[in-house]
């Protein structure tokens, strides 16, 4: 899979139409543009009937191949906007290959005034758009975006989603053959239910016959200004083959929209908030007296993306985590809470130079490039020993504001002083105890209490490591507030907040005390030494006392792939038990269902990089729970899986 964006090269004609340059063909009329959408896709779709329709809570789901200016989604949401009921929600699947830059795009936008509402959003949020699975969350989270960022045959594969109404847009077949081929309407139909329609302004006649050799029934209508008949089409053909069992989704969770979550830090804040947006009253249990006091209560965290230039399942969370955060932080306030200072990390040793290199070969500029020295410094505002990698949209977040902000919904209630000690399932709903005391119960819920998720006997078998880490605040200096960007090599500094700055981090993967230590706080300055000599000379670390320096530790909770652990819980005993036959052929796919502990779900294991991760993680969790398209690419996902490790004891027979 590509991991370098290529953006659309656009040229506007005489008539303020933007033109593909790469497929020689106008996004849309001018004038008719507006009411060719409305024709071809919502008129044919009858989507004013389906959004008017859409049972309270219920969730329609559009998928579309070439979001191009996202003209289609701007009229989608008006027509949601004026059909649906309050309650109601919007997901949109968007793939495209050559995205508009930002500029491009806010022109395209001043074309129609009229769409502003809806526009003007996604403009706010159009940040840290790269190769992958991209999620969007508007209007309260009514609707949501998931933009798939490359070529329609490298990313439908990988989209796990039950489709309503498909757009089938892109250029005309006779400019793109090479997206208009059986392979794209296999995944239209992969992806279709009995019931799924489909709109298309064209209406060649080997794009028909495709279409209907894959189950669709397709109709020539009349069109609209050029375009004498387009065509429209309904899913007639045989349901979707399923994922494998211990990989299925469970029954969407019926009953009341009630969720316990368990743990205030990032994943709970963020579990929550993602429940909450689809209309969930969410009860969030924390032992302490407010959110973020252990691993995410760090006065600064960084946005430190750890790729690989191999595109694996961890580099694609992280890119598309990364972005997710990112537009979240768009609501927060810049410098109290977060900044977009950039990180640069350097090139400290010639293997971590070798590992930029392919890193810089591999995406694309707006996402990292290489600065020489120099150039590193110009950037940074310090001495720097080397140059190295810049990442331009990163920088620093306050977690703790970030938690906070997720928590501010009227549909969550955060009840602190609450220590979960036993979890039991009673009918149909599970009880949160402490002791003889019951704390709270909801037919779901949410364990994201980091490694502590361990102490339920469901989750009694994830391999969660707690390790120790130290962070260091220096008070910043007349020097030292020169520094412009986040600073790491194998630690961090980061520009002041608070007239601090935070220095981190430490790794103890034995300790279980909590106290700062002395000689962890020295290790930290050894680490900015390592950074830079002349940072360490601005804030006169020499002369420190690190007895006397004030900082903060606390556990990160680490899975053996680095990868979080997001999803439904099943039955331990059950599951080894349901599918024990893997253990002598692993290419088995017994036909028993997984032994799922309905409603419950887990949000751990984010290691040193939760503010990527754990954002995007809520928005897993609640896709999950409440059967919508999942917000990454379905490998993704199962890499993610808390199955994962149960099914990995049975195949290699441990
Ligand atoms: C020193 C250090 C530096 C770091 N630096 C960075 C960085 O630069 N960038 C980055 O992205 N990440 C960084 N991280 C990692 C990041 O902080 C974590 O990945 C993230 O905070 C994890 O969030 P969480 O919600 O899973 O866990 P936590 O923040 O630990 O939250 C778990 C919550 O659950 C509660 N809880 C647990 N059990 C129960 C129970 N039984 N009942 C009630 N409540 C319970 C806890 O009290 C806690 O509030 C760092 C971590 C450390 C320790
Ligand atoms: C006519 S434009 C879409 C118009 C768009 N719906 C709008 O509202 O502006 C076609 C879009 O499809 C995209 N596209 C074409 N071939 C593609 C492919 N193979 N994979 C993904 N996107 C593709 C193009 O880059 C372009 O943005």
């Amino acid at each position: 899979m590509s991991t370098l964006l290529q953006q659309a090269q656009i040229d506007w004609d005489a008539q303020g139409r933007p033109h593909s340059r790469q497929y020689d063909d106008v996004y849309f009329a001018v004038n008719e543009g507006i009411e060719e959408t409305r024709h071809v896709f919502l008129g044919q779709t009858r989507l004013a009937e389906r959004f008017a329709a859409l049972a309270p809570h219920a969730c329609l789901v559009i998928g579309e191949t070439g979001f191009g200016t996202g003209m289609n989604f701007y009229c989608a949401w008006q027509l949601f906007e004026q059909q649906a009921g309050a309650e109601a929600r919007l997901h949109f699947v968007s793939v495209e290959k050559y995205p508009l830059g930002r500029d491009d795009l806010a022109r395209a936008m001043r074309l129609w005034p009229e769409l502003a509402a809806y526009s003007e959003p996604l403009l706010a949020q159009y940040v840290a758009l790269h190769p992958g699975y991209q999620q969007f969350t508007f209007a309260n989270g009514r609707v949501t975006l998931t933009l798939l960022i490359g070529d329609v045959l490298e990313q439908l594969p990988q989209l796990d989603a039950q489709v309503d109404v498909w757009f089938l847009d892109g250029f005309a077949p006779a400019k793109n053959p090479d997206m208009w081929t059986p392979a794209l309407f296999a995944q239209l139909a992969r992806l279709s239910h009995p019931g799924t329609v489909l709109g298309t302004f064209t209406t060649t006649g080997w794009v028909r016959r495709s279409l209907v050799d894959a189950g669709f029934a397709m109709k020539k209508v009349p069109g609209i200004g050029k375009k004498w008949e387009v065509m429209n089409g309904a899913y007639v053909g045989a349901a979707p083959s399923a994922s494998p069992p211990w990989y299925a989704r469970p029954e969407a969770a019926a009953g009341p929209r009630e969720a316990l979550v368990i743990g205030a830090g990032l994943a709970g804040s963020c579990s929550a908030a993602s429940l909450a947006r689809r209309g969930w009253q969410v009860t969030v249990l924390e032992r302490h007296d407010g959110p973020a006091r252990e691993a995410s209560g760090n006065p600064q965290g960084v946005l430190y993306l750890k790729l690989s230039a191999h595109g694996t399942a961890l580099s694609q969370m992280i890119l598309s985590g990364f972005g997710y955060t990112r537009r979240q932080l768009e609501r927060l306030q810049r410098g109290r809470d977060w900044d977009a200072c950039g990180v640069l990390q350097l090139a400290f040793d010639s293997k971590e130079a070798e590992r930029q290199g392919k890193l810089a070969a591999a995406f694309a500029p707006d996402l990292l490039h290489p600065l020489q020295r120099d150039e590193a410094e110009a950037m940074a505002g310090v001495a720097l020993p080397a140059g190295g990698l810049f990442y331009p949209e990163g920088g620093w977040v306050h977690p703790p504001a970030l938690c906070q902000q997720q928590l501010q919904h009227p549909g969550i209630r955060l009840v602190t002083h609450q220590t979960v000690l036993d979890l039991r399932k009673v009918g149909e709903l599970w009880q949160a105890w402490a002791g003889e005391r019951l704390l709270a119960s909801a037919p779901v819920v949410v364990l994201a209490g980091a490694a502590e998720v361990r102490r339920f006997e469901p989750c009694a078998q994830l391999p969660l490591k707690r390790i120790r880490g130290q962070v260091t605040r220096l008070p910043a200096t007349a020097g030292s507030r020169a520094l412009r960007t986040v600073v790491c090599a194998q630690g961090y500094v980061a520009p002041p907040r608070d007239d601090e700055h935070t220095l981190g981090a430490s790794f103890d993967f034995h300790s279980e005390d909590l106290a700062p230590t002395v000689a962890e706080h020295q290790g930290n300055l050894a680490l900015l030494d390592e950074i830079s000599p002349d940072l360490a000379q601005r804030l006169g670390t020499a002369g420190l006392d690190p007895a006397r320096l004030h900082g903060r530790a606390a556990f990160r909770c680490t899975s053996p792939d680095y990868l979080p652990i997001v999803g439904p819980m099943a039955d331990a005993l059950a599951f080894s038990e349901a599918y024990a036959v893997l253990g002598r052929d692993a290419r088995q796919v017994p036909e028993v269902a997984c032994p799922w502990l309905d409603g419950l779900y887990v949000n751990s294991g984010h290691g040193s990089r939760g503010l990527i991760t754990a954002p995007l993680s809520g928005e897993l969790v609640a896709a999950w729970v409440c059967g919508e398209p999942l917000p990454v690419p379905r490998t993704v996902a199962e890499a993610c899986h808390p199955n994962r490790f149960a099914l990995r004891r049975l195949i290699r027979g441990k």
